[in-house]
């Protein structure tokens, strides 16, 4: 799960997709695309609007994401047409660049539709954030348990 700080937007979609899948089986990560964060808890209202909905995500750590992720992981999921950018700028073949698709794409096939980052807006900008991503996480968890067990 990739966004810009990795505070605010991917932290809660990351823990949204863990808690959707089989611990044993998959591992679910985020980064940010850009390095301000790195070391830091996600955000306080992040951390909030998780743990309103019942997830902990108070202990993850911010971290950038690097074209060792390419390896590491089977699937990236970023939040809007930036960080797609900025992933894509860094994949170096096909099969790199195929790993990568915007988040809400899942949910809307083809309609490039971005999760919008809360960080600067209003306080219930989380809760919408949470509503979108709990959505598709639904829909990726089911599709890969599918497709993996
Ligand atoms: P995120 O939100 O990409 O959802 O983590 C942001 C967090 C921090 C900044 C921008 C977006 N920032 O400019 O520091």
């Amino acid at each position: 799960m990739v966004c810009l700080g990795n505070i605010c937007r991917s932290p809660l979609a990351e823990g949204i997709l863990a808690s959707k899948l089989p611990k044993d089986k998959f591992t679910v990560d985020s980064a940010g695309t850009g390095s301000w964060h790195i070391g830091q808890s996600p955000d306080e209202r992040s951390v909030a609007v998780a743990k309103k909905n019942g997830l902990d995500i108070s202990n993850q750590k911010g971290r950038q994401f690097s074209s060792a992720d390419f390896d590491t992981f089977d699937y990236i999921f970023v939040m809007d047409n930036s960080n797609y950018d900025n992933v894509i700028a860094l994949a170096e073949t096909k099969e790199q660049k195929e790993k990568v698709t915007l988040i809400m794409n899942e949910l809307h096939p083809t309609q490039n539709k971005e999760v919008p980052d809360p960080y600067f807006g209003m306080h219930n900008g989380f809760d919408i954030v949470y509503a979108m991503l709990d959505e598709v996480c639904e829909v990726i968890a089911h599709k890969l348990i599918i497709k993996h067990q």
